[in-house]
C-alpha cells in the first residue's frame, strides 16, 4: 500500500466511517463522462458474449430454446396455458418470479427463503440496509482491493519467490478488519497463504458446505495504469461505485462472505451445519500453489466425497440481449477442460547462408497453418452446458428471436432441428462458436537467436478450452493426427504426447508434441440438478436473494444454466463433491467493466446484495 492510497480503515467497532468519497464530483463527472450509461452497454452486451464483465471465465450463459413463450408480445400460438401462466408473473414485479413448473428443459428452483432462521434473516437485511453499515463494508472491501495482492504464471514457490509477500500484508489486513470472524473460526494457512476458515457445526452428521474464492489478482498491465478513471489499487468510493484490480474479481466475493460471517457471528449464529470458506491465492495463474495445495488439505480434513457442496465464483445476474427486463442468474455446473499443447521441432542448425529449403521456424509455421485450417467439431449436446442456456433463453427471454426459439423447441427431440439450431446460434452469436467447440490458440511462439544462425529448436504453445463432448485423450489425437502429415512431408520424426509415431523418417528433424505445462485438464463432471440436489438450495436461494433486493427494476428472474468456458480453483475440487457450483452474485450492470482489463470497479450497493446472498444461503444450507 502506498501512502498515495486511500487509507480507509476502520477501527474495530466504529459503525461509521468517513469516506473521501461522494463528495468528489470530479470523480463522479469523470466516471459519467467517460462510461455515460455503463449500464445499457452492458445490457447490450451481455449474451452476444462480447464481454466478459468482470468475471475471469467467460462462462457465457447464452440462454435460448424451448419455450412457452411468457411475453405478451409473443404471437406463438403454442404459448398455451403455460405462456398465460408466464405472462402473469411477467407482469409482475419480482414477486413470483417466474413459476417452477414451467420448462422441462429449464427447470426452475424453488424460492428459498430461510424458515427457522426467518427472524434472523430479517434482521440481517435491515442491517445491510443500514447506510453505516454499507459504508464500512465498502471500506472493508476497499481496504482489501489496495493490496495489490497480483500473481504471474512465473511465479516460483511460496518461499522463494519475494513476490509472494504482498498476500502476508493481505493476511494481516484481513484479520485487523475481521477479528471475530478470525478470533472464532478455526484458521488453518495451507501452503502458507493458503485461508481454511471452519466454523464448525453442531450436528457432526451434516456434510459441511464449503465457499471458495481467490485473494490473489491479474497483474494491472503498467502500460494502461493511465487508462483507469481512477487508479487500479486505490480502493476509491466515489459514492456509487468502489474502484480497482479486484473490486469484483474476486475480492468482492472474499469480502461480502467475510461479511456475512462478522454478522451472523456478532448476531450469535451458532451454526448446526459445519461451514468451510477456501481462499486460494493464485487462481489467476493456473491455482497450483494455492487450490493445488487447500484440495489435498481438503481431502484429508473432510474426507472424499465430504462435503455437501462448493461454491466458488462464476457468472453472475445478468440481463440480457433478449431477456427485456427478466434478470437471468447464471450459475454454471460444469466447466470445459483445458490443455496448452507445446510443439517443439528440432532441427539441424548452421550458418544461413547456406539455408535448407525451410527452417525450423518455417517448419513450425507449416504446422501451425495446418492447425488453424483444422478447428475441432462444434456440437451441441442435449443437456450439456451450452444447450441448457440455450434452453433456458429460449424459454424465458420475452424477445428471443423467434426462429431460434422455434428450433429450440424442435431440437428436443428432433436431430436435424438441434443441428441447425447449433449452426444458427452460431450465426446469431459468433462467440457461441466458442462454447461449441473445443477452441485453439496458437499463443506463444519461440525460437531463433541470431540473424546468422539457422535456429535449431523452435516451439509454439496451443492454448486449448476442450469442449464438453470431447476429451483430452481426443484432443491430443485429433492434434496429432494434424500435425503428423505436415511431419511426413519434410521428414521429420515425430514423438506425440510420449509415443514415437510413424511420421517422416527423421532425416529433416524431430518433433515432439507435449503438455506444455503439465496441466491438462478434462471438461468437469457435471454437478446434479435434480428436485434433491443440494444445488436446488442454492438456486433456490438466488431466487429469494433477487426476489427480496430492494430497487431491482425486473419483471422476474429465470435461473439458467450455464457452461463454464475458463476454469476456476475448482479444478483441483472435484474429489470433495460432485456438487459444484461456480457463481457471483454481481449483476452485470453493477459491474462497471469487463474482467480482466483497465476500470474493474463495483457498484458498492449491488455489492451488498452479496452480503445479502451469502447470508441467506448460509441459514438455508443450515436448516436443510
Ligand atoms: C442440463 O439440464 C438438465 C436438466 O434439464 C440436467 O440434467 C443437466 O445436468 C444439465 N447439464 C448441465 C451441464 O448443466
Ligand atoms: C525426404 O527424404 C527422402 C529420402 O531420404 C528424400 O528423397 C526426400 O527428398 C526428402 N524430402 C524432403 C522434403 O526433404
Ligand atoms: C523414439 O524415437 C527416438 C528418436 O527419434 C528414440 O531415441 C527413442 O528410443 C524412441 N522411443 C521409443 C519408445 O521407440
Ligand atoms: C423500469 O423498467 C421499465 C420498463 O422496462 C421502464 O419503463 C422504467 O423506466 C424502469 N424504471 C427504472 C427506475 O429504471
Ligand atoms: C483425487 O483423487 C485421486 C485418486 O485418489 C488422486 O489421484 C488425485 O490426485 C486427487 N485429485 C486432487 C486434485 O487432489
Ligand atoms: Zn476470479
Amino acid at each position: 500500500m502506498s501512502a498515495k492510497q486511500h487509507s480507509l480503515d476502520v477501527p474495530k467497532g466504529q459503525a461509521a466511517v468517513i469516506l473521501p468519497l461522494s463528495t468528489n464530483s470530479k470523480a463522479q463527472s469523470s466516471a459519467n463522462t467517460k462510461n455515460p450509461a455503463p449500464r445499457s452497454k452492458l445490457f447490450q452486451r451481455l449474451f452476444l458474449l462480447l464481454s466478459a464483465l468482470c468475471y475471469a471465465y467467460f462462462g457465457y450463459g447464452l440462454v435460448y430454446g424451448r419455450t412457452h413463450i411468457t411475453h405478451p408480445s409473443a404471437s406463438d400460438a403454442s404459448t398455451g396455458v403455460l405462456a398465460t401462466h408466464g405472462q402473469q408473473a411477467l407482469k409482475l414485479k419480482l414477486g413470483p418470479l417466474l413459476p417452477s413448473e414451467h420448462s422441462d428443459v429449464c427447470p426452475q428452483p424453488k424460492t428459498v427463503h430461510p424458515s427457522k432462521h426467518r427472524e434472523l434473516a430479517e434482521e440481517l437485511d435491515r442491517l445491510y440496509a443500514d447506510e453505516a453499515y454499507k459504508l464500512k463494508a465498502y471500506n472493508a472491501l476497499s481496504g482489501a482491493v489496495q493490496i495489490p495482492t497480483e500473481s504471474y504464471d512465473d511465479l516460483g514457490p511460496v518461499g522463494e519467490d519475494p513476490r509472494w509477500d504482498t498476500f502476508a500484508e493481505f493476511h494481516e489486513y484481513l484479520e485487523r478488519t475481521f477479528p471475530r470472524v478470525f478470533e472464532t473460526l478455526k484458521v488453518t494457512k495451507v501452503n502458507t497463504y493458503g485461508i481454511v476458515l471452519h466454523w464448525q457445526g453442531s450436528d457432526e452428521a451434516a456434510l459441511p458446505v464449503v465457499m471458495a474464492a481467490h485473494q490473489d489478482v491479474v497483474p494491472v498491465e503498467p502500460a494502461t495504469a493511465d487508462d483507469w478513471i481512477h487508479p487500479p489499487y486505490s480502493g476509491f468510493f466515489d459514492g456509487e461505485w468502489l474502484w480497482g484490480r479486484g473490486s469484483c474479481d474476486d475480492k468482492s466475493d472474499l469480502v461480502a462472505g467475510l461479511q456475512a460471517i462478522d454478522a451472523l457471528l456478532e448476531r450469535g449464529f451458532q451454526p448446526k451445519r459445519t461451514f468451510v470458506w477456501a481462499y486460494g491465492f493464485d487462481e489467476e495463474a493456473s491455482g497450483v500453489q494455492g487450490a493445488g495445495h487447500l484440495a489435498p488439505y481438503l481431502e484429508e480434513t473432510y474426507g472424499r466425497d465430504g462435503v455437501a457442496l462448493i461454491l466458488d465464483e462464476g457468472g453472475g445476474a445478468w440481463g440480457t440481449q433478449y431477456g427485456g427486463d427478466v434478470i437471468f442468474a447464471v450459475p454454471s455446473l460444469s466447466e470445459k477442460g483445458y490443455l496448452d499443447v507445446k510443439i517443439e521441432v528440432t532441427t539441424k542448425g548452421g550458418h544461413s547462408s547456406v539455408p535448407p529449403k525451410h527452417t525450423a521456424v518455417g517448419l513450425l509455421s507449416s504446422m501451425i497453418v495446418a492447425i488453424e485450417s483444422e478447428p475441432h467439431e462444434a456440437a451441441l449436446v442435449r443437456g450439456g452446458g451450452a444447450y441448457n442456456s440455450s434452453q433456458c433463453a429460449a424459454t424465458y427471454a420475452p424477445e428471443y428471436p423467434e426462429r431460434l426459439r422455434q428450433l429450440a423447441r424442435d431440437a428436443v427431440d428432433s436431430d436435424s432441428a438441434l443441428e441447425e439450431l447449433r449452426d444458427a446460434l452460431m450465426d446469431e452469436f459468433p462467440r457461441f462458436e466458442a462454447v461449441l467447440r473445443t477452441t485453439q490458440a496458437v499463443d506463444l511462439v519461440q525460437g531463433g537467436v541470431k540473424v546468422n544462425a539457422l535456429p535449431e529448436k523452435v516451439t509454439a504453445v496451443v492454448n486449448h478450452r476442450i469442449a464438453e463432448h470431447s476429451s483430452v485423450t481426443e484432443l491430443k489425437e485429433h492434434f496429432a493426427s494434424v500435425v503428423v502429415p505436415v511431419a511426413a512431408r519434410f521428414n521429420l520424426s515425430v514423438n506425440a504426447f510420449g509415443k514415437n509415431v510413424s511420421a517422416g523418417n527423421g532425416k529433416g528433424g524431430h518433433v515432439v508434441l507435449s503438455d506444455a505445462f503439465g496441466t491438462g485438464l478434462e471438461p468437469s463432471p457435471v454437478t446434479p440438478m435434480g428436485t434433491d440436489d443440494p444445488y436446488q438450495i442454492l438456486a433456490g436461494t438466488i431466487k429469494a436473494t433477487i426476489a427480496s433486493a430492494k430497487g431491482y427494476n425486473a419483471s422476474g428472474v429465470v435461473v439458467a444454466l450455464l457452461l463454464q468456458l475458463g476454469n476456476t480453483d475448482t479444478r483441483y475440487y472435484w474429489n470433495l463433491t460432485r456438487n459444484i457450483v461456480r457463481y457471483k452474485h454481481l449483476r452485470d450492470v453493477d459491474r462497471y467493466n469487463g474482467a480482466h482489463t483497465v476500470n474493474e470497479a463495483v457498484r458498492a450497493r449491488g455489492w451488498i446484495e452479496s452480503i445479502r446472498f451469502f447470508t441467506k444461503f448460509i441459514l438455508n444450507c443450515d436448516e436443510y
